[in-house]
């Protein structure tokens, strides 16, 4: 049975469901890729990470800014560009994996981790506070 690396439901929970689930999807990616390396599968750890996780990370951030967009986040731009900066260092980080170097890919693996985990912590609570101030009724 898969490990998981931490209780997703009780602390990152943002009470927006369709956020929620792309959220948790993105966990579960991550989880994956750890659950492949602890298997010692590198080669199919490796390309999960870039091919599948670097999609859905691109497709939640779309996603996420439209969502802001169509509520009136206010903070929108400040988001959106912390979104980009991200996605300027996940694709610079793409060809160090190529190597398999055990050290790249953990450190690869652990920044996105650490990223991911406080950007929905914090940055992304944000537009979830405001939204759900504002329509009391969807929680
Ligand atoms: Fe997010
Ligand atoms: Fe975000």
């Amino acid at each position: 049975m898969a490990k998981s690396l931490f209780n997703f439901e009780a602390e990152f929970k943002l009470g927006i469901e369709l956020m929620d689930n792309e959220h948790l999807r993105l966990v579960e990616m991550l989880n994956q890729v750890y659950n492949l390396l602890a298997d010692g599968q590198k080669a199919e750890a490796c390309q999960y990470f870039r091919q599948m996780l670097s999609s859905y990370v691109h497709a939640h951030f779309a996603h996420e800014e439209r969502f802001m967009e169509i509520v009136g986040f206010p903070q929108i731009e400040d988001h959106k560009k912390i979104h980009e900066n991200f996605k300027k260092s996940f694709l610079a980080s793409m060809p160090l994996l190529e190597s398999y170097d055990d050290a790249t890919f953990r450190k690869a693996l652990t920044d996105t981790f650490t990223w991911i985990i406080n950007h929905i912590g914090k940055t992304d609570r944000k537009y979830a506070a405001y939204y759900l101030a504002k329509n009391p009724a969807a929680q």
